[in-house]
């Protein structure tokens, strides 16, 4: 759908400021950055993570007492959608070295370097390989690749300052440092980076870096590396098989307290199996599909927590899930497209943030949660210059034309492809007319407790990306995601498969630890008739379906 008649008078108001804004920009005067204090007090009042009544404490488990969003307890508080009394576990379907479960970017990368050093691999993913937050990121991965300019050094501190500095040191020094690697490995493997004409990578800001060293394929940085990820995990079909449509039900354990592998559930049979693996890498990924305090999500259609339900019924404590990460800027328009990413990298490239009255009311490069503050402050009823939607919403205007006036014409279709596709689909020429956009819940933030070693405090437990918590403190910044998945991924299957010749799996399998969860809920007093993992959002429910509109969204670029 073009914009309406109301919404093309207001992109009239935007016009008229841009030359001036796009003139401001061209002689280096920004707009001003909020001081520090000033960034508390917006947080404080406007970021969903404060918002009064959003969290309640855990009753049970390694976390008690500690609150964190009500979705979330809602499915740490669930019951297993198995009764372990009626699991036969003498049954094993399959036996293999390394387990991996989620196909994403980390269960990828953990698979490939597990091969690599010996390993029989078995890779179960709940819908297709590549079905996963990876493939949806867009604007690039950071890496101090550009020496002299910068160096690990400025990324650590970024990534520090991001995340408020409560982030695990020792887990942002591994990540910074195994970036420049990284980058090479996925280049090696055929990961195709927008470069200068010379052969060298391009490079751009994103919020909160002090260095320009976010690598990015146009727009669409995710779908490349999996791309290639997929590519090469099909390519070794003799040492990694790949189960599609299986989701992990419950880990399982040894009766010594190693984990042992996991129960699987086949989406298309509608049969439970067992998988026996000497070491287990949890790599399922995030949790945008739970659409914590109703806010819509750029995740793909499985991110629903299913490791962190895993992980803590096993007895992993969990990190920093009290932050949650909204993305300063999801489409509100067309409906079609709500919830989606819209680039960061649109914002590092020069696009202003406008309100209704055509002003700039914040910087754009500002860390995610000071810019998602600051848009939904400019949205509320207190100041009251949101753009109103159709479907009865608020955004603000992405002033995307401004990239071809600073850039030059054509840099929008160029450097943007999968968006100037997608809004062309709707009749908008994003280079001519601005986008509306709104926070969209993005990413978690914590997750499962790991060392640099990717260990989980369970014996023969690994995990890897954004089901794990500490490196990204309490606040993401763009382009650590990628380097994440891609960074402790590698490391997650390295080092399961050195544990795996280490250590031989000892005693009976069991499901004991679901036993001893479900009577901690009882013990509790927690009445509840919800089951976790969720596996899938239930979007046949009006209530649900109401959350998230591009659930009828038909076709994407991938
Ligand atoms: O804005 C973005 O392209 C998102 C990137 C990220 O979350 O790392």
């Amino acid at each position: 759908m073009p914009y309406t008649a109301e919404l093309k008078k207001l992109i009239k108001i935007v016009e008229k400021t841009r030359p001036a804004r796009v003139e401001r920009k061209k002689k280096g005067q920004e707009f001003p950055t909020i001081p520090l204090d000033e960034r508390e007090k917006i947080l404080k009042k406007y970021h969903p993570d404060f918002k009064s009544g959003s969290r309640r404490k855990i009753r049970v488990g390694p976390n008690k007492g500690y609150a964190i969003s009500h979705e979330v307890v809602d499915i740490l508080e669930a019951r297993s959608r198995v009764d372990p009394n009626k699991i036969d576990l003498s049954r094993v379907d399959y036996q293999t070295d390394i387990l991996i479960i989620g196909g994403g970017g980390a269960g990828a990368a953990a698979a490939l370097l597990a091969q690599q050093h010996g390993a029989k691999v078995l890779l179960a993913t709940k819908l297709r390989l590549g079905d996963a937050n990876t493939m949806m990121a867009e604007g690039g991965i950071q890496a101090a690749t550009k020496r002299g300019k910068d160096s690990p050094y400025y990324h650590y501190l970024d990534v520090m300052g991001g995340g408020h500095f409560v982030n695990d040191p020792k887990l942002v020094k591994t990540l910074v440092l195994e970036a420049p690697k990284v980058m090479g490995w996925l280049e090696d493997l055929g990961a195709m980076f927008s470069k200068l004409p010379d052969g060298t990578l391009k490079t751009m800001h994103g919020g909160g870096t002090s260095r320009k060293r976010m690598h990015y394929a146009g727009d669409i940085t995710g779908a490349e590396i999996m791309r290639t990820l997929r590519d090469e995990v099909k390519n070794r079909p003799t040492d990694i098989k790949v189960l599609e449509f299986s989701t992990a039900i419950e880990l399982i354990l040894t009766d010594q307290g190693q984990c042992a592998g996991a129960l699987f559930y086949n989406l298309e049979t509608e049969e439970y199996f067992v998988v026996k693996a000497k070491a287990t890498v949890l790599a399922t990924g995030g949790s945008g599909r739970l659409h914590i305090q109703d806010f819509m999500t750029t995740n793909h259609y499985g991110a629903t927590g299913d490791g962190l339900v895993l992980g803590y019924r096993a007895g992993v404590k969990l990190k920093f899930l009290h932050t949650v990460q909204y993305h300063p800027t999801g489409a509100v328009f067309p409906e079609q497209a709500e919830g989606l990413l819209i680039t960061e990298k649109f914002r590092g490239a020069g696009a202003n943030l406008v309100n209704v009255d055509a002003e700039q009311f914040v910087y754009e490069r500002e860390p995610r949660d000071v810019e998602a503050a600051a848009i939904i402050r400019e949205c509320s009823p207190d100041v009251g210059k949101g753009v109103p939607t159709p479907t009865g919403k608020f955004g603000v205007w992405l002033d995307s034309p401004m990239i071809d006036m600073l850039r030059g014409p054509g840099t929008v279709r160029s450097e943007f492809p999968g968006k100037d596709i997608l809004f062309r689909r709707y009749d908008i020429d994003i280079s001519q007319e601005p986008m509306l956009v709104h926070p969209t819940l993005h990413y978690q933030n914590g997750g499962l407790e790991i060392n640099e070693r990717c260990e989980t405090s369970l014996p023969g437990l690994f995990a890897a990306g954004e089901v794990s918590g500490g490196v990204h403190g309490e606040n993401r910044l763009m382009g650590n995601s990628l380097l994440d998945v891609t960074t402790f991924g590698r490391i997650a299957g390295l080092n399961a498969t050195l544990y795996a010749k280490r250590k031989s799996l000892k005693g009976k399998l069991t499901l004991d630890h679901v036993r001893k969860y479900h009577r901690a809920l009882a013990r509790a007093g927690v009445k509840t008739d919800r089951i976790a993992p969720m596996i899938l959002p239930d979007y046949s429910n009006p209530e649900v379906r109401k959350k998230q509109l591009t659930t009828q969204y038909q076709g994407t670029l991938r």
